[in-house]
């Protein structure tokens, strides 16, 4: 890690198969920024308890992600892309910073109140407690900045208010993190109900792409996509969520803006349109998608990575770890 450079920190729960929501409202960034900034991702599988999992098929997904980073432009020996459970800090300082949350500021959480609802059988302290444990996450190793998509800027907040809140007793132990939205693809809709945000959850498989769909599939889900009657491809989210949102996407994968994508679509009917939406965005996963099948079978390089990783990490958390304990009092181990 260089002494000028920022840190950025930024992970994905290892649950289920990415969607392109997950790609274009955050992993796309982590790689657009991760030259600028000292750079965490980490797996975050601790989270992902929240939901009831299989233990065997969430192995394999948390392997998956990793695989995933890394075929997405994240290079491991660079960055430190790591597992969040290998590294028992962030339980630790959790729980710390779980006495200095309040009742009431995690009751106003959305995404507690959204899983709640749909996860009604298991509301368990976990999903309660979640923004804390993303609060011990960040704030473990001093990050700057935290690149994620839209719904995740509320856990952000609530992350500066438990470190300015622990800081204005102790004094400055965690830097104070900014989020980073990027500036399209902060929220990509469901295909099938554009004013819901895409999500790997979703029951209905044409709402989502996955990032290991191949490009039929994606072809074919974009040709379902739900739009509207008046076939005219202009971006106006209120009145025509569902173009909008192709717009967004084809411009996240183009780099092209909203104004020449209208004009290079004028005249043309929906059909066109979503044609060139789908096999841009293919064109996009494709190398992707080859590098994640090689990796996935190059369990040796993946594990080298992994545990040089896990350890890189550990260093960094538990410096900050060491000093929260300290500052509250916590009786220092003898070494
Ligand atoms: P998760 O796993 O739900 O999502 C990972 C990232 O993908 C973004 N995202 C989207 N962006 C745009 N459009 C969408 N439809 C869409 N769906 C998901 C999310 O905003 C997120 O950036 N709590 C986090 C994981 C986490 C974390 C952290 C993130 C745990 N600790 C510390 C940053 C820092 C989460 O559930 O992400």
């Amino acid at each position: 890690m260089s002494e000028e450079k920022k840190i950025l920190y930024s992970g994905m729960q290892a649950t289920n198969a990415l969607t392109l929501g997950n790609y274009l409202g955050a992993l796309k960034n982590w790689v657009n920024l991760n030259e600028e900034y000292d750079c965490f991702f980490g797996v975050m599988d601790l989270h992902s308890l929240t939901v009831r999992q299989n233990p065997t098929e969430f192995r394999q997904n948390a392997r998956k992600l990793y695989a995933l980073y890394v075929a997405a432009g994240l290079n491991p020996e660079v960055n430190c892309v790591y597992y969040q459970s290998h590294v028992p800090a962030h339980a630790q300082l959790a729980w710390i910073l779980d006495c200095f949350t309040y009742m009431g500021e995690l009751n106003r959480m959305t995404q507690f109140k959204d899983k709640s609802q749909k996860h009604s059988d298991n509301i368990n302290a976990g999903l309660y407690t979640y923004p804390v444990l993303m609060a011990a996450d960040i704030l473990l190793y001093q990050t700057d900045v935290v690149p994620v998509g839209k719904d995740q800027m509320q856990h952000l907040e609530i992350t500066r208010d438990i470190a300015e809140r622990f800081n204005n007793i102790y004094g400055n132990v965690f830097k104070i993190p900014e989020g980073y939205i990027g500036k399209s693809g902060a929220k990509i809709m469901s295909l099938q109900d554009p004013t819901k945000k895409m999500s790997k959850s979703d029951e209905n498989v044409n709402a989502t792409i996955l990032l290991v769909d191949d490009k039929d599939t994606i072809i074919r889900k974009f040709k379902k996509a739900v739009t509207d009657s008046d076939a005219n491809i202009k971006y106006d989210v209120e009145n025509k969520p569902g173009v909008s949102n192709l717009i967004d996407i084809y411009r996240c994968v183009s780099k092209k803006s909203i104004e020449d994508i209208e004009k290079e679509f004028e005249g043309k009917g929906y059909g066109d349109f979503k044609l060139a939406v789908g096999e841009a965005v293919a064109n996009e996963l494709a190398p992707i998608q080859e590098e994640y099948n090689r990796l996935l079978k190059d369990k040796v390089y993946i594990e080298k990575c992994i545990k040089e990783n896990d350890e890189k990490a550990a260093y960094f958390a538990n410096k900050t770890l060491r000093k929260a304990m300290k500052k509250v009092g916590l009786t220092e181990m003898i070494r």
